[in-house]
């Protein structure tokens, strides 16, 4: 049986974590940065708005407001040591693009560098900045999105690991978002869904079962193993 815990508040910040990782990139007066942030949400549709919470001490949130934009680089696993080494150290003294050994390209609207590698490219303008607790909230207005076709098609595609984002977990941890699931809806004669229909429920039997004589398997080469032993 499964058992519930109860966390602390500010564990909130983790369990609502995993969406993709971004690398924000900036320049300003020839100097460019760029560092890993976690905390992003689309924030508007129509027009389409994103939010990035930023601590006030971090370069990136000085170089957005000199600079009046930046970029978001979605990474994929090839750039996970990349990704988190960025995080690692202020880029106020250091080219952290060039430590990492990252080659950028052009953006089309903005003056920020994209990442090369990456899977997917979103272009912002600074629409809006606002002080949030110990953080503040950057809203960009999107202005040009590129991505890559193996990675995106309307929707992530996470049908090959390597073109499927990064998401960060927390300390040194990440995952890649992958196994995608299609959710249909069936509902009974009182409007009640139907959580598992006749089909699924085989299904799932038939994995438990498969599970049961695994372990079962595995439990008996542990045993064997001990006997040996004796
Ligand atoms: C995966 C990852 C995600 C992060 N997410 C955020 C975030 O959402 N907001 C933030 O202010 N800092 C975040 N950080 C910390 C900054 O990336 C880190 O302080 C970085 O060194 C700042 O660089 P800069 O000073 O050059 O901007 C994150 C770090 C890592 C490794």
């Amino acid at each position: 049986m499964p058992t519930r815990r109860l966390c602390d508040p500010t564990d909130a910040r983790r369990l609502l974590n995993p969406g993709p990782v971004a690398i924000v990139t900036t320049t300003w007066r020839a100097m460019t940065n760029a560092a890993p942030i976690a905390w992003t949400a689309p924030v508007s549709m129509e027009p389409p708005f994103v939010g990035m919470a930023i601590h006030p001490h971090r370069h990136t949130a000085d170089m957005i407001r000199f600079s009046q934009e930046f970029a978001i680089n979605i990474p994929g696993p090839g750039l996970l040591k990349q990704t988190h080494f960025l995080g690692t150290l202020s880029g106020v003294n250091t080219n952290k693009l060039e430590s990492a050994g990252l080659e950028t390209f052009g953006a089309q609207r903005i003056d920020a560098p994209l990442i090369d590698g990456c899977l997917a490219w979103i272009e912002c303008g600074l629409h809006d900045v606002i002080a949030i607790g110990d953080h503040t909230l950057f809203v960009g207005r999107v202005i040009k999105v590129q991505a890559l076709e193996e990675a995106y098609a309307q929707q992530w595609l996470l049908k090959e690991r390597r073109y499927s984002p990064l998401t960060y977990i927390g300390g040194a941890n990440y995952g890649v978002i992958g196994d995608p699931l299609v959710a249909t809806i069936e509902t009974d004669v009182q409007g009640g869904l139907i959580a598992e229909n006749a089909d699924e429920r085989e299904q799932r039997e038939e994995e438990e079962a498969r599970e049961r004589e695994l372990r079962d398997a595995e439990g008996d080469e542990g045993f064997e193993e001990l006997s040996k032993r004796d």
